[in-house]
């Protein structure tokens, strides 16, 4: 089927290539001519795992192109938006311009009995919005949000654990089931909705998970206090398959483009709709997951005998998670501009946020290694659990730090390991030992 694919961020360049991969032809547009030249070339404009080695792939091909050019998109049978929904600047609500700009772009473009299919995190009650000005052209919109995660992206789009498709019509559903035929056929499940449910399993979703890790995170405030562990809190009500184990890790808490924005987007809809009362429980959530970066700075301050005043800090990790180079919202940079207005001379080091870290926050000092990062550090931050933080050698590190102070605020150290080589171990949640 020939394919269009609206915005070629992380969410676009993914499920373009991976259309491409299940046999599509595809064309991706975007409006940033740098970011299409780059993707032509071979070159995706951000740190995916898998994603250079499939755009390599598929271009070669011949089923797939990007083009800055909406005109192109004018014989494709499915038009798939991928826009950024961002939070709008001081306020809780998203920011709709880039969608309703896609969308007012392609109607000229669209061939009648074509379908426009929504892949962007939007406030329910947005694709009924959007699929009036569509049907007016004689063509169809449905619904059928993505839940990939950064950095498992190309694997999450290629095997997806379900399908959601919010439609209006046998149609519309008929053609969604064909383009994505080879992935039903491999067993994801295929969820058939009307328009607002499918809206709405996107923000339920990443609202839940963004209440599991807040939840996870209250208890181990209530560990602090009473000199528990919450690792082991988590372990064990994991074991209960009612609960799992899965984003039960307590610590730094959650960042990026999606579960904060999101949680604070859906309260912002639902004040709006009248049913506010329903999610204030997101503003604890939210609440809870922003006093985690406060404590961090907290355990630093404590291990600098209770100033950060003169004290030098290296702070590992930038980005809002391993394997991704993305700072939205990133907890580790939070802290890190936490620990430089008490005071301190932070060095930060990211094994691939560097580029983004510097150009948002120029203001902090960055180091082309965790050991430059820590050379002569008063208190060593882990804030972001890379492979190469967790493997690092607490020996060799400890050579090269004026304290062998570390705070662990993704408990994803072996502390043992780094106790044993005489550091002072403080994480979030546990005690030390
Ligand atoms: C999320 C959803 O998982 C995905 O389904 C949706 O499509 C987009 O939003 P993403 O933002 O890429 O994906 O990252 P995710 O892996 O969910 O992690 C989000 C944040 O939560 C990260 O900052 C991570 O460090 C944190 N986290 C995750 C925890 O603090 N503890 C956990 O146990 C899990």
């Amino acid at each position: 089927m020939k394919l269009s694919v609206i915005g070629t961020g992380y969410l676009g360049a993914t499920h373009a290539a991976a259309m491409a991969e299940i046999g599509h032809d595809v064309v991706g547009i975007d409006v940033d001519p740098a970011k299409v030249a780059s993707l032509n070339a071979g070159v995706v404009p951000f740190h995916e795992p898998g994603l250079p080695e499939l755009l390599t792939a598929m271009l070669g091909t011949g089923r797939l192109r990007f083009t800055t050019d909406l005109a192109q998109a004018a014989d494709c049978e499915v038009h798939f938006l991928c826009v950024g929904t961002p939070q709008r600047k001081g306020e809780l609500a998203a920011d709709l311009t880039y969608v309703d700009a896609a969308v007012t772009g392609l109607l000229p473009h669209l061939a009648v009995g074509s379908l426009v299919a929504g892949k962007s995190t939007v406030p329910v009650g947005t694709a009924a919005r959007l699929a009036a000005l569509v049907e007016a052209r004689g063509a169809d919109l449905a619904w059928n949000p993505e839940f990939l995660r950064e950095g498992k992206a190309v694997a999450d789009t290629l095997h997806p654990d379900r399908i959601v498709l919010g439609v209006t019509s046998e149609r519309a559903e008929k053609v969604l089931r064909d383009v994505y035929a080879p992935m039903v056929a491999e067993g994801s499940p295929v969820v058939v909705t009307d328009l607002p449910t499918a809206e709405l399993v996107k923000v339920s979703a990443n609202s839940f998970l963004a209440t599991k890790i807040s939840f996870i995170n209250a208890i181990s405030e209530v560990c602090e206090v009473v000199g528990a562990d919450v690792t082991m809190v988590a372990e064990a009500i994991g074991h209960d398959v009612r609960i799992g184990h899965a984003f039960l890790g307590a610590g730094l808490g959650f960042g990026g483009g999606c579960l904060p924005k999101d949680i604070r987007a859906f309260m912002a809809r639902a004040g709006e709709l009248g049913a506010d009362q329903a999610l204030t429980f997101l503003k604890e959530v939210d609440a809870i997951n922003v006093r985690r970066r406060a404590r961090t700075v907290d355990l630093a301050r404590e291990m600098c005998g209770g100033s950060l005043a003169g004290m030098r800090v290296g702070v590992l990790g930038a980005a809002f998670k391993p394997d991704s180079d993305d700072i939205r919202d990133s907890p580790a940079l939070d802290v890190a501009l936490g620990v430089q207005q008490a005071g301190a001379a932070v060095r930060v080091y990211d094994p691939h946020a560097m580029a983004n870290a510097r150009t948002a926050f120029p203001t902090l000092a960055y180091a082309d290694s965790a050991v430059e990062a820590c050379r002569d550090a008063d208190v060593v931050l882990h804030l972001t659990e890379w492979r190469e933080f967790r493997e690092m050698d607490p020996a060799a590190l400890g050579e090269v730090v004026r304290q062998r102070n570390v705070v662990d605020a993704r408990n994803a150290l072996d502390r043992e390991r780094w106790t044993a080589e005489g550091w002072t171990h403080r994480a979030l949640g546990r005690r030390s030992i």
